[in-house]
């Protein structure tokens, strides 16, 4: 059924005004201060509140194949708790075996990706490189509608590549006008680190605190200067994820080349390394790459928000369980699958510590949470704005709706949540995908359409 939304304040990411907006066949049919002639809809009243694109989330890690077993959400569990905090589309990866065909990968990945309740689209993690790699680069832009690829600096024994693969596929995506997204860690580096702990002081295998000392901010600082080494010699759009320091933030500044779109996540904007000191292996909930840091980062994240210099929020969406998954690597730190949950709060968190503490706008919010997602990720003929003929993806937030976060309460399916116990207020109340109310107070609603894989256009930064 066609729904017409009244009264509400709609927000983008350069205006807040308030409309009716009617959605009629999954799309956005009329803007208009009242409507009053929709017939045959369901009406909600949406005075009071927000009315935001829906939130797109540029990194998550559904069902991640590890040795400890996969992330713990699946397409359909992570796509609910998605929804569940106001994001309607989200973008994963496709991550080939070494010298797996990336078209043959993609093909299987969207076989996985069918079960989400939201539109999803796949980056393509390029984890080696041979004689076929150039030439399926060009097919995914041109005839898949994968336009973004992943390289990670770090993780050399699993999917990390060398800077010489770093080089040609920078040159090939540029070559077809893609954007690179790059794990910037040292991962030479940390792999001599893990070895000589394990050499020389064994016994601190046994501690998770251990991971962040190594992956610290030298690697991840020396990375980013090489990546944008590397990018003073080739005009490749890069997307840096999940940057964790002011250092990196500055280098990156300094080298000013619009050519580049910073990522970071709530975590490294609300969370920091002191995690890594508590008792009992709790510090492997926070094992993660890059790791925390200290606070200090925290507030200068913050800084690079409000000031554009961070333009686009991830989640980086990776749980696993504490029981029976990061205890993998309870003997052995090395072992503890890297990565945690977060596209649930993803949304309610930065509202809240960013727009309520006036760190941000709740324009800057929109445009770090969607629109500009949209615009980097070739989505932005469809999701990320308000406007007619674009889809029928949208959240009435109630800003003065309060929860405090739990795994008690969470739609992550995952036994613990990195941000238990944070308050949190503002939330969506109704969330809307396709044209269909799929969540209504806390209660989801199973939608009748079928989620759809997004053959994205070219980014635009
Ligand atoms: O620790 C993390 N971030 N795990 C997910 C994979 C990645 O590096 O993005
Ligand atoms: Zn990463
Ligand atoms: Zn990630």
């Amino acid at each position: 059924m066609d729904i017409l939304i009244k009264n509400g304040t709609i927000v983008t990411d350069s205006s807040i005004y308030k409309s009716d907006i009617l959605l009629q066949n999954g799309k956005i049919s009329q803007i208009e201060k009242q409507i009053l002639n929709a017939e045959n809809c369901e009406v909600i009243d949406a005075s009071g509140k927000y009315i935001f694109p829906g939130g797109i989330d540029p990194h998550v890690h559904m069902d991640l194949p590890t040795w400890a077993g996969n992330s713990c959400d699946n397409f359909e569990s992570g796509s609910k708790a998605a929804i569940a905090g106001g994001t309607t589309c989200f973008l994963d990866f496709v991550t080939p075996a070494r010298n797996e065909s990336y078209l043959e990968a993609l093909k299987k990945r969207k076989i996985e990706a069918e079960n989400s309740w939201i539109d999803y689209g796949l980056h393509m993690s390029i984890t080696s490189w041979n004689e076929n790699s150039k030439n399926e680069i060009k097919q995914c832009v041109e005839n898949e509608g994968v336009t973004s690829f992943k390289a990670y600096m770090a993780y050399k024994k699993s999917v990390g590549i060398d800077d010489s693969a770093l080089l040609k596929a920078m040159d090939s995506i540029s070559d077809n006008s893609g954007i690179l997204m790059v794990h910037c860690e040292n991962g030479d580096l940390i792999e001599f680190l893990e070895n000589r702990t394990e050499k020389h002081s064994p016994h601190f295998l046994n501690s998770p605190d251990e991971h962040a000392e190594i992956h610290n901010q030298d690697t991840e600082i020396e990375a980013v200067s090489r990546i944008l080494l590397y990018h003073s010699y080739n005009d490749c759009l890069l997307y840096l994820v999940h940057i964790s320091l002011e250092e990196s933030i500055n280098l990156i500044k300094g080298f000013n080349s619009p050519d580049i779109c910073v990522e970071t996540c709530p975590h490294y904007l609300l969370l920091d390394d002191s995690r890594y000191k508590l008792p009992n292996f709790e510090a492997a909930k926070y094992v993660i790459s890059p790791p925390l840091r200290d606070k200090s980062n925290n507030e200068a994240l913050w800084e690079a928000l409000g000031n554009f210099d961070v333009t686009a929020i991830g989640s980086d969406h990776c749980p696993f369980n504490f029981k029976g998954q990061k205890d993998f690597g309870k003997s052995d730190f090395r072992k503890i699958p890297n990565g945690a949950g977060g596209v649930e709060h993803r949304m309610p968190l930065l509202y809240t510590y960013g727009v309520e503490k006036g760190k941000i706008s709740l324009n800057q919010f929109v445009y770090f949470t969607s629109t500009h997602i949209a615009e980097v990720f070739g989505l932005n003929k469809r999701k990320g704005f308000i406007e007619i003929g674009y889809d029928a993806d949208l959240v009435i937030w109630d800003s003065e709706k309060k929860q405090i976060i739990s795994a008690k309460n969470h739609h992550q399916r995952c036994d613990y949540n990195i941000y238990e116990g944070m308050k949190i207020k503002g939330l969506p109340e109704k969330v809307i995908v396709g044209g269909e109310l799929v969540f209504d107070n806390g209660n989801f609603i199973p939608p009748k359409r079928k989620s759809e894989f997004l053959f994205r256009e070219l980014p635009v930064l």
